[in-house]
């Protein structure tokens, strides 16, 4: 047997924590020495209500089997609060889980502001506070850990979830932002988009599909992102669940060059569209710093004739 990746000493604070995903990270936690915040708000999966039992019970799981934890009920939205829940009761926090999530699915031409409101709420607005108050001690101590919950929805967009699709999205471009400001004193942010059963997805999985999706089976990645062991990896955005992983990046095609057609007319652009969409030799940018080079090897590219004033279908039409 190897050696057991443990938390001792250090705080973990995780984000809807009462049930699902968020559950299964705290017993984790709880089981490796860790001193757990355990919070949830205990309302429905459409935001609605609150109730301390949730995170309680969890708690109480943890402690029984001889680990240490505490409960918060504030909202995400209140993030100061729960970052405070961990400084009061344990002295610091190492690894922050944003978690916490809710649905509100509706057609586009059904949706209502409330229902795009609370979704941006809880998602962008709870992950924005909760890491804002964690983000002093972290950079104080030189050690931070950050885990964000996007999801294939915010990936790709999910019929009936643009608010959720929106917000989902929106983790990948704070943690990446994060990942830049943490490098230099030892905060590694990355982003995950599970698919597990839990009460989200029981109403549109079915059950045989649900119990090959075990939240126990996204834990072993959140565990080796927010270990100490972890001294480089960040920035990542990973898709698992029912056992599988896998890590996303941006591909660029290899593009066009339209400045070397000095007309720069919708129709010297048309001409050189199967370049654009030519995904032979792509490019995997990382960052803003790859669209130096970028241009620098479009430099390289062959100069575009003059243009020929073709339309979508190769017809002579537009200039
Ligand atoms: P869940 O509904 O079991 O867990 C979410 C928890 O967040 C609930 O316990 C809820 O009470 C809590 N919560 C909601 N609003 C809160 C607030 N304002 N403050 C504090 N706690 C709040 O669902 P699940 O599946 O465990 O979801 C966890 C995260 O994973 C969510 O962010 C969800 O969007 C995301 N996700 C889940 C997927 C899945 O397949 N289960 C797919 C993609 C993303």
């Amino acid at each position: 047997g190897g050696e057991q990746l443990r938390w001792d000493g250090q705080t973990v604070v995780v984000t809807g924590a009462g049930g699902g995903l968020g559950r299964a990270y705290s017993l984790f936690f709880g089981s490796r020495g860790a001193n757990v915040v355990v919070n949830d708000l205990g309302g429905s999966f459409k935001g609605e209500g609150g109730s301390q039992t949730a995170a309680q019970k969890v708690v109480d799981e943890i402690v029984s089997a001889g680990g240490k934890a505490v409960a918060n009920y504030d909202s995400v939205e209140y993030g100061e609060r729960i970052i405070q829940t961990a400084i009061d009761n344990y002295g610091r926090i190492d690894v922050l889980i944003n978690n916490a999530g809710i649905l509100r699915d509706i057609s586009f031409k059904n949706m209502k502001d409330e229902d795009w409101d609370l979704i941006m709420k809880v998602h962008v607005i709870g992950a924005y506070k909760c890491a804002r108050a964690a983000w002093p001690h972290f950079r104080k101590q030189k050690y931070g850990r950050l885990i964000s919950t996007a999801s294939a929805a915010g990936l790709f967009g999910s019929f009936g979830q643009c608010n959720y699709s929106a917000a989902k999205l929106s983790q990948v471009g704070f943690t990446e932002a994060l990942a830049k400001e943490g490098v230099k004193y030892n905060i590694l942010c990355n982003t995950i988009a599970p698919i597990a059963a839990s009460r989200m997805t029981a109403t549109v999985m079915p059950e045989e599909v649900l119990n090959n999706l075990k939240p126990e089976w996204i834990v072993p990645l959140v565990a080796v992102l927010t270990h100490k062991s972890n001294t480089s990896e960040t920035g990542g955005i990973f898709e698992l669940g029912g056992g599988h992983m896998a890590k996303y990046r941006w591909e660029r095609s290899r593009g066009a060059l339209l400045k070397a057609d000095d007309t720069f007319t919708p129709g010297a652009l048309l001409q050189k569209w199967s370049d654009i969409e030519d995904w032979t030799n792509p490019q995997h940018p990382t960052g803003p710093n790859d669209f130096m080079t970028l241009l620098e090897d479009a430099q390289k590219l062959p100069p575009n004739p003059r243009a020929q004033e073709l339309d979508f279908k190769g017809k002579v039409a537009v200039v």
